[in-house]
C-alpha cells in the first residue's frame, strides 16, 4: 500500500494537468450513505431506488407534488436532503482541496449532490449531478441559491416564467449541458485523472475517464477501436475495484478508504514536491 501511496504522489506532482473524479464513497466517512456499497441506499432500500428512477416523472408531471416530496412534506426523501445539507467534509474532502491549492488538481467533477468539496474549500468543482444546494431552471438553465427562492407557494417559478426544477439531476434526466461539456474538455486535457469513492457504473459520468484514455469524446464502448492515450495517468482510489479496474482504463487501484488514502498521499506529494 505504502508503495502506491509513493507512486501516486510521485505521479501527482510530475503531472501539468490533474483532475478529480468523484463519487458517493468520497462521502460514507461524513455519515452519508453511498448507493451500491454493502450500506448502500440503493443495496438497502429497492423502493427507494425504484421511487428514485420517476422523480423526473413525477416533476414533468406534476411539479408541485414533485416539490412536496424534495421539501418533505411527502415521504421521506426530503429528510435524506435536509441530512445531506447538515454534513461535513472529511479528511478526503480537505485533502482534495489541499492539492488545488498547491496547484496540482485543475478542477474536481463530482456525481456528489452534498456540496461538500466546496464546504472544504474547493475552488474549481463541476457538480455533474446538481447539488441539494442550488435550484435550476429547466428552460433558461438559469441556477439559483435555494435561499434566494421563495418556497411559500409550490411549484416556484423562474424569472422567465418557467417551474423552476430543485438542481439534483435525477435519473432519466438529461445532464445540464454547460456542466456537461466543461467536464469532457476537462477530461479530454488531463494528463492525470484520480478517481475516489465511485463504482464507475453510472453513465454519462463514467464514459468521462474512458474519453481521458482513449482521448475520444464518443461514448468509448468498443476499446479495440480507440487508441489508448497512454501518458494519461489514470489513479483509482476505492473501497472495491471497479470496471475501470477490471478493463484496464485506470493504471492502478490503491483500496481502502478516501478519507484515510487522500491525505496520506497528499502528505507524500508535499515531501516530493
Ligand atoms: N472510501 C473509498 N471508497 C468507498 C468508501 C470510502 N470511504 N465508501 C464507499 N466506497 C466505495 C463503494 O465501495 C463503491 O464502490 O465507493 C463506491 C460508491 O459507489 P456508488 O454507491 O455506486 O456511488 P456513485 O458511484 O457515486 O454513484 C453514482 O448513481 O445513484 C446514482 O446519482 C447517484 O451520483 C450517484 C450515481
Amino acid at each position: 500500500m505504502e508503495n502506491l501511496v509513493k507512486r501516486a504522489a510521485k505521479d501527482l506532482a510530475e503531472s501539468k494537468y490533474a483532475i478529480a473524479l468523484t463519487g458517493a464513497g468520497m462521502s460514507t466517512e461524513s455519515e452519508i450513505p453511498d448507493f451500491r456499497g454493502p450500506k448502500g441506499i440503493w443495496t438497502t432500500n429497492k423502493e427507494a431506488e425504484a421511487k428514485a428512477y420517476q422523480r423526473y416523472e413525477l416533476f414533468r408531471n406534476d411539479p408541485k407534488a414533485y416539490w412536496e416530496e424534495i421539501l418533505g412534506l411527502r415521504g421521506t426523501y426530503g429528510t435524506f436532503h435536509e441530512k445531506i445539507r447538515k454534513a461535513q467534509p472529511n479528511p478526503g474532502h480537505y485533502a482534495l482541496a489541499g492539492l488545488e491549492a498547491l496547484g496540482i488538481l485543475k478542477c474536481v467533477m463530482t456525481q456528489n449532490i452534498d456540496g461538500l468539496h466546496k464546504k472544504a474549500g474547493s475552488q474549481r468543482v463541476l457538480e455533474y449531478h446538481g447539488s441539494v444546494n442550488a435550484v435550476r431552471c429547466i428552460s433558461c438553465g438559469s441556477r439559483f441559491a435555494r435561499e434566494e427562492i421563495s418556497l411559500d407557494e409550490l411549484p416556484p417559478h423562474c424569472k422567465c416564467g418557467a417551474v423552476l426544477k430543485d438542481d439534483v439531476v435525477h435519473f432519466k434526466e438529461p445532464i445540464p449541458l454547460d456542466v456537461m461539456t466543461e467536464s469532457e474538455n476537462e477530461a479530454l486535457q488531463c494528463d492525470l485523472m484520480i478517481i475516489c469513492g465511485t463504482s464507475a457504473v453510472v453513465y454519462p459520468f463514467a464514459n468521462l475517464p474512458r474519453m481521458a484514455r482513449f482521448h475520444s469524446s464518443g461514448l468509448v464502448m468498443d476499446l479495440d477501436l480507440v487508441e489508448n492515450k497512454t501518458n494519461v495517468r489514470i489513479i483509482e482510489v476505492n473501497a472495491d475495484p471497479t470496471p475501470l479496474t477490471h478493463e484496464g482504463v485506470s493504471d492502478y487501484l490503491i483500496q481502502g478508504k478516501t478519507g484515510e488514502l487522500l491525505p496520506r498521499i497528499v502528505e507524500e506529494v508535499r515531501k516530493v514536491r
